[in-house]
C-alpha cells in the first residue's frame, strides 16, 4: 500500500470500558445500564463480567500497543468505576486505575484519547430514565468535572459522548417494550446529550487548566439513494438528516437543522428543548469530531421518522439483493468509497473541521488461530482499502488527523456477545491469552513506514 501522510497524524487503536475491562463489581465499581442489560434480559448470553479482564491486565495491554507501533489509544472511562452515586463521590480505587493507566500510556509514548461515556450510562441514572431524564445532564458535568480536574494535566484530546444516536435509540427499544413513545424516547435522549455535550465543552472551555481539545464520537454513514426517483432521493436526504445533521450541526454549528425541527413539528414528535438549551448549544461549539464509520446507508423507497424504517447496511443486519457488494462477518457492507465521499461532506458542509476517525475497522472470522498466527487476510484488506480512501481525502484538503482502528483487541460487542471477532489482537476467552493477528502486524509496519 502507497502510504504518505505526516509524521504526527496518530495511528491508534479504540476500545470502551464495558467491552474490555470486566471486574464489574470489584473496587467499588457501581453497576452501569450495561450490567443491567446483560444480567436482567436473556437475549444475550454473554455480558461484561470479565471481557478481556483488561482492569487487570492493563500494563501487559499497554506492552502490546507499544508493541504495534501505536500512537494514540482511544479508551472510554467507566463512569461508575469512577463516580459512585449521584453525589458524585469518587472512587479513590477508580481514579487509581485510570490515573495509572494513563501513566502507563505516557510512559510507553502513546496519547490517550478519553471518552467520557461509551454507552455505559451508571444505572443510579439510569433506574430513574437516564438520557430521558433531564436529571443526567447534571450528573454528567459534574463527572466531567471531575476527570478534568484530575486527568486534565495528562490528557488532552477528549471525547464527551460515543454514538449519541446509538445510545438515543436504545431507548425507543426501552420505549417500546414498554408501550412508551419510541420516537420520544429516542430524540429525547439524543436532545440531552446534545447539551450535556455543550455544557461540558463549556466547563472545558472555562476550566484553569489548558486542556487540549474536545470534540462528540457520532456514528456516521454516507446515504445514498437507490435510484434516481424524487422520493427516493427526498427520503434520502431526510435520512441525512436524521442520522448524520442532527448531531454534527449542534457540535459545528451550534444549531440543529431547521427543516428537522420542522419535520419534527410535521410529525408531532414534541420533546423537552427549552431556549437556554439552544443558547448553551449555540455558544458552546467542539474543536473537532471524532468520527466511527464502518460502511454506508442505502435509503429506498420509504423512510419514517417515527419508525426509522430506512434500509440501512449501517444499522441493520440485513443484506442488499446486489450480488457484487461484499460484506463482513457483521453483515456490514464494505464501502470505502463511503470513507471518502464522507471526508469531503464534512469538509464541504463544516467548514473543512478537525477530524479524528475514532472508530474504524470490521468483524471477520479469524483463521488458522494458533500461538504464532492469527490469520485474518479479510481485515487487512478492509482496512487498506478505508485508510487509503482516507488518504486520497486528506490529499483532496480533507482535514484528518488521526485514524482508531476498532478494535484493539476482541472484546464483548454489545448485540453478539464474544461470538464477533473485531480486534487486532486475538484473545483467547478462556485462557485470556492474547496473540497479534496478522492484521496486527500489517498495522505495525504501515505505522513504521510513516
Ligand atoms: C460502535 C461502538 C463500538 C463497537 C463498534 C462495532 O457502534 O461504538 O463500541 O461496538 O460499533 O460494532
Amino acid at each position: 500500500m502507497n502510504i504518505n501522510m505526516s509524521k504526527d497524524f496518530v495511528w491508534g487503536a479504540a476500545s470502551a470500558a464495558y467491552q474490555i475491562e470486566g471486574a464489574w463489581k470489584e473496587d467499588d465499581r457501581q453497576p452501569c445500564m450495561w450490567d443491567h442489560i446483560c444480567h436482567a434480559y436473556d437475549y444475550l448470553t454473554d455480558n461484561g463480567d470479565v471481557a478481556c479482564d483488561h482492569y487487570h491486565r492493563y500494563k501487559d495491554d499497554v506492552k502490546l500497543m507499544k508493541e504495534m507501533g501505536l500512537k494514540g489509544y482511544r479508551f472510554s472511562i467507566s463512569w461508575s468505576r469512577l463516580i459512585l452515586d449521584k453525589e458524585g463521590t469518587v472512587n479513590p480505587k477508580g481514579l487509581r486505575f485510570y490515573s495509572d493507566l494513563i501513566d502507563e500510556l505516557l510512559k510507553n509514548g502513546i496519547e490517550p484519547f478519553v471518552t467520557l461515556l461509551h454507552f455505559d450510562t451508571p444505572m443510579y441514572y439510569e433506574s430513574e430514565g437516564g438520557w430521558i431524564n433531564r436529571a443526567v445532564i447534571e450528573g454528567f458535568v459534574k463527572y466531567a468535572n471531575i476527570v478534568f480536574d484530575f486527568f486534565g494535566d495528562r490528557v488532552n484530546k477528549w471525547i464527551t459522548i460515543n454514538e449519541p444516536y446509538i445510545l438515543a435509540n436504545m431507548y425507543r427499544m426501552t420505549a417500546k417494550m414498554s408501550g412508551g413513545d419510541p420516537a420520544k424516547a429516542a430524540f429525547q435522549a439524543s436532545h440531552y446529550m446534545t447539551v450535556a455535550h455543550a455544557r461540558v465543552v463549556k466547563l472545558f472551555r472555562e476550566h484553569p487548566k489548558d486542556l487540549g481539545v474536545i470534540g462528540h464520537a457520532p456514528n456516521l454513514s454516507m446515504v445514498y439513494p437507490e435510484n434516481d426517483s424524487q422520493n427516493v432521493k427526498e427520503n434520502a436526504e431526510i435520512a441525512d438528516l436524521f442520522f448524520n445533521q442532527w448531531y454534527l450541526d449542534p457540535a459545528l454549528k451550534g444549531e440543529y437543522p431547521k427543516k428537522a425541527l420542522d419535520l419534527l413539528d410535521e410529525y408531532d414528535i414534541k420533546i423537552d428543548m427549552t431556549n437556554d438549551d439552544l443558547k448553551t448549544i449555540s455558544n458552546n461549539l467542539s474543536d473537532f469530531v471524532g468520527v466511527n464509520t464502518y460502511s454506508r446507508m442505502i435509503i429506498k423507497d420509504s423512510f419514517d421518522l417515527k419508525t426509522y424504517s430506512v434500509d440501512t447496511m449501517a444499522l441493520t443486519d440485513t443484506k442488499r439483493d446486489d450480488a457484487n457488494a461484499e460484506y463482513t462477518a457483521y453483515d456490514w457492507e464494505v464501502f470505502p468509497q463511503g470513507m471518502y465521499d464522507l471526508l469531503i461532506y464534512l469538509k464541504n458542509n463544516y467548514n473543512n473541521p478537525m477530524v479524528f476517525i475514532t472508530e474504524n475497522g470490521a468483524a471477520y472470522n479469524d483463521e488458522n488461530v494458533n500461538e504464532n498466527e492469527v490469520q485474518d487476510d479479510d481485515r487487512i484488506k478492509y482496512l487498506e482499502s478505508y485508510i487509503s480512501k482516507m488518504q486520497e481525502a486528506i490529499q483532496d484538503g480533507a482535514n484528518v488527523k488521526g485514524y482508531f482502528v476498532w478494535t484493539l483487541m476482541d472484546n464483548f460487542e454489545w448485540s453478539k456477545g464474544y461470538s464477533i471477532k473485531m480486534g487486532l489482537i486475538h484473545v483467547d476467552f478462556a485462557t485470556q491469552q492474547r496473540t497479534f493477528k496478522k492484521s496486527a502486524k500489517w498495522y505495525k509496519s504501515l505505522i513504521e513506514k510513516i
